[in-house]
């Protein structure tokens, strides 16, 4: 009997997984911070022997490396891969042995050129009869077939996006002609990952027959799924450039000890000197009080992928935190995209963290209160919308400037004099970029409130 155990990254949107059957185990796609698979095999009772990569990552630092020196396990990754160390290359149709499992290697583009899916099957003798059955534990798609979507096709340049997005629909018509409709599907994407190419519902679990009934890659001809696909491609996050060159490289596994205390004086130093120093606290108490230049990141699910996509990569990063554990977590957080080093960190309280000098605060308000103050349809106060692209397109308040949150740091220059009145689609967005601006000394108001209350305001909306 094999079971499949899901390890979930919510911050990054990802799964990894460990499949054992009571004895030996293997790791699909680890996040960096091996210690949760570690302590997972431990407690399961299972020795992780391999630990296999799908692909190699481009929204995240991998653990596998690390995983697998220290389990002395094999690491499996496509022999077309240009890794700089020993691994044990896989290709398309090959199979290894994995205690009484059995992993086989399908070759799917798509997502990457190298892709790989793992089917992994085991012998079962039936109750009834004793008669031995081999039966699909679950096929891992990685970034090929999701729950409703599929991986990305434009991580890899402009021009190879086209020819991936063909091969990715090849890829999911593949694993549905081949595998039976009861095959369970466990993907590493689309768990609000930046790696899916749209967001699907809320689901935790698959099969290769419910995929066919409801998965546009399937259900779609080749042409329309290709042109809806590169349709809804937006923006990814920055930092994803700096990922498969590590991983590539062979990351070691990260350093989590406690970063350096910094006092008051440290702090002021390092933002003076431009660096980031970053308040992990919620946006309401970021806007009650917070040291002048700091950038609020509140610590929840959207801190690593905003704060990786908008830090000029190799910035010294300074963490302010509520509390030591809050400031572990965001340091593990980061460590995932491989942001190895914390400079320093401080706890506790910003009147504090500010020493001699004033606390700073952020004005918040509401959609109805940036209605009442008679914003946008050209007059003042300016508002920026700093949403994405397909955001701003699907409906916007008039005369509003559109910025995205990413190219907010290179394009402060384009906003008009005067107060501005930033928002996003439901708040977070909207401090963080209220933070950069106010650090750079604009008079600005944070709109924390969800963009779907804009329109009855009567704030004028239209259409890109
Ligand atoms: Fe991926």
């Amino acid at each position: 009997m094999v079971e499949v155990l899901p390890i979930e990254t919510p911050p990054l949107g990802d799964r990894s997984y460990l499949v054992h059957d009571g004895e030996a185990a293997l790791v699909i796609d680890p996040q960096r911070d091996i210690d949760r698979v570690i302590a997972l095999a431990a407690d399961t009772g299972v020795r992780v022997t391999h630990v296999a990569e799908t692909h190699v990552h481009n929204d995240y630092v991998t653990g596998g490396l690390a995983l697998a020196q220290a389990a002395d396990a094999a690491y499996l990754l496509n022999a077309d891969d240009p890794v700089s160390f020993d691994r044990t290359p896989v290709r398309e149709g090959d199979l290894v042995q994995i205690g009484r499992m059995q992993l086989r290697a399908l070759a799917t583009p798509g997502h990457t050129y190298s892709h790989l899916a793992y089917v992994v099957e085991a012998d079962v003798v039936e109750a009834g009869d004793g008669v031995t059955r081999r039966e699909i534990a679950g096929v891992f798609t990685g970034g090929s077939l999701l729950y409703g979507s599929t991986g990305r096709t434009d991580l890899l340049g402009p021009d190879a996006t086209a020819a991936l997005s063909h091969a990715q629909w090849a890829s999911a018509h593949r694993l549905a002609r081949e595998l039976p409709d009861t095959a369970p599907v466990f993907p590493t994407h689309g768990f609000g990952s930046f790696c899916s190419a749209t967001q699907s519902e809320a689901t935790s679990s698959s099969t290769i027959g419910r995929e066919k009934l409801t998965n546009p890659v399937l259900t779609q001809d080749e042409r329309s799924y290709v042109e809806s696909l590169l349709a809804g491609l937006d923006a990814w996050p920055a930092y994803y450039a700096h990922m498969a060159p590590a991983n590539l490289a062979g990351p070691a596994a990260p350093d989590l000890s406690p970063p350096r205390p910094a006092d008051a004086a440290e702090l002021r130093r390092r933002i003076e000197a431009g660096e980031w120093v970053v308040d992990l606290r919620d946006r309401i108490a970021f806007a009650a009080g917070h040291v002048p230049g700091t950038f609020s990141f509140p610590l929840d699910n959207r801190f690593a992928s905003y704060l990786g996509w908008l830090i000029p990569w190799g910035t010294p990063l300074t963490l302010l935190g509520d509390s030591p554990e809050q400031v572990a977590r965001a340091q593990r957080e980061v460590a995932r995209i491989g942001i190895d080093r914390i400079a320093a960190a401080a706890t506790g309280r910003p009147e504090t963290w500010a020493g001699e000098r004033a606390v700073a605060s952020l004005r918040l308000a509401k959609f109805g209160d940036l209605a009442a103050a008679g914003g946008a349809a050209g007059g003042r106060p300016v508002v920026l919308d700093v949403r994405r692209r397909l955001e701003w397109a699907e409906g916007h308040i008039a005369g509003a400037v559109h910025i995205p949150l990413h190219e907010l740091p290179g394009r402060v220059a384009e906003l008009p004099p005067g107060e501005v009145w930033v928002h996003c689609e439901s708040g977070y967005r909207s401090v963080v970029a209220a933070s950069m601006l106010a650090a750079r000394g604009r008079r600005v108001v944070g709109v924390n409130d969800d963009f779907a209350n804009a329109a009855a305001t009567g704030l004028a909306m239209e259409r890109a």
